[in-house]
């Protein structure tokens, strides 16, 4: 399966392949400062690309913040941080309405949501009112705060992190609400001679100083708008929807991928392509993110979560029980 042959010099395809390098460039940048797994970096720039956004699920200290950072600062974006308590309010997310005596008005201050990315510390100790309001504004890009509406900027992404191992005090998310996230990532721990590297490395040094700022938010909204132009075959559809149904016919869940989480999947495959410098989408792409755009959209039996089964273990098999579109 191949993409229709372009001229990378000229015209509409030019301007693909220059967003492809931003889109390289990106993930290059973001490695300076996160010392983290390439498919993981690139499935963060992609998922900016595609407008969605990512949970990552991880042991404390793994560098998840200073990923999120160097994201930000890479993109050239504005960023915020949100810490997750259980005494936290939506009010506190999305801003407030105050009455200012001196020029006798209500104005309003913007909470920190209004930025292009936004890191939100362990969102599953937020109560599940503030879990709400927070997914409302990925999912709506809008807030409303005393019936008035204001839209947040363009682009916008929430990182989102998650402890795997502490659940005491926690409102974990529900596989509803998960399925707002685009994709679950994790850095997980460095091999034992990249570990020694980084400490030496960055023993008293700013892990972000060497990151530099590739974009800003027009060249990133342009990023996102040539997304549509990478060629995804009729077959790579079918190969999708395919790998989607194997996960709900599998007896370990009850219920499998949805068709948002197949358009998600196709997407990222899209933005994955535009990071490999490619016109066109390839099997590669779909199954590279399958893992990381399926998994955590799944709802396990009773049975299977009993056993402790991973999820990603049954996108795994979908992957292999789905024929491969033939190149
Ligand atoms: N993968 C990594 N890449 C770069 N720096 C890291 C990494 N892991 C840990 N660090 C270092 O450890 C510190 C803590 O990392 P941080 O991103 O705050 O962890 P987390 O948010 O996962 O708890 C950082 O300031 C950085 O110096
Ligand atoms: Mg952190």
């Amino acid at each position: 399966m191949k993409g229709p042959d372009r001229d990378p010099g000229a015209g509409p395809s030019g301007a693909l392949a220059a967003a492809g390098h931003l889109a390289r460039e990106l993930v290059d940048a973001c490695g300076r400062g996160a010392r983290a797994p390439e498919h993981v970096l690139e499935a963060c720039v992609a998922c900016l690309i595609t407008g969605g956004h990512v949970m990552i699920e991880d042991a404390p200290g793994v560098g998840k913040t200073v990923l999120a950072k160097a994201l930000a600062r890479a993109s050239g974006s504005s960023y915020s941080r949100v810490q997750c308590t259980a005494d936290l309010l939506p009010a506190d997310v999305t801003g407030v309405t105050v009455w200012h005596q001196g020029d006798d008005s209500f104005r309003f201050h913007p909470g920190p949501v209004f930025a292009n990315l936004v890191l939100v510390d362990e969102i599953n100790r937020a109560s599940p009112k503030t879990q709400s309001a927070l997914l409302e504004c990925m999912e709506e890009r809008q807030v409303t705060v005393d019936g008035q509406t204001r839209p947040v900027p363009e682009p916008f992404m929430v990182i989102a992190t998650q402890n795997p191992v502490e659940y005491e005090g926690t409102f974990p998310l529900p596989e509803a609400q998960l399925d707002r996230f685009t994709v679950r990532v994790s850095l997980g721990y460095p091999n034992a001679a990249a570990e020694a590297t980084m400490l030496l490395e960055l023993a008293g040094k700013d892990a972000l100083e060497d990151v530099p700022v590739v974009a800003d938010a027009r060249a990133l909204r342009d990023l996102q708008y040539r997304l549509a132009d990478i060629h995804a075959d009729a077959a790579l559809a079918d190969y999708v929807v395919g790998i989607t149904r194997a996960t709900r016919s599998d007896p370990r869940t009850d219920l499998g991928a949805s068709p948002r989480a197949g358009i998600s999947l196709l997407q990222m495959a899209r933005a994955r392509a535009l990071v490999q410098l490619r016109t066109y989408a390839l099997p590669e792409d779909v199954r590279t993110m399958a893992p990381l755009c399926l998994a955590h959209r799944l709802v396990l039996s009773p049975d299977a979560r009993a056993r402790g089964v991973d999820p990603v273990e049954i996108v795994d098999d979908a992957l292999r029980a789905t024929p491969v579109p033939l190149a």
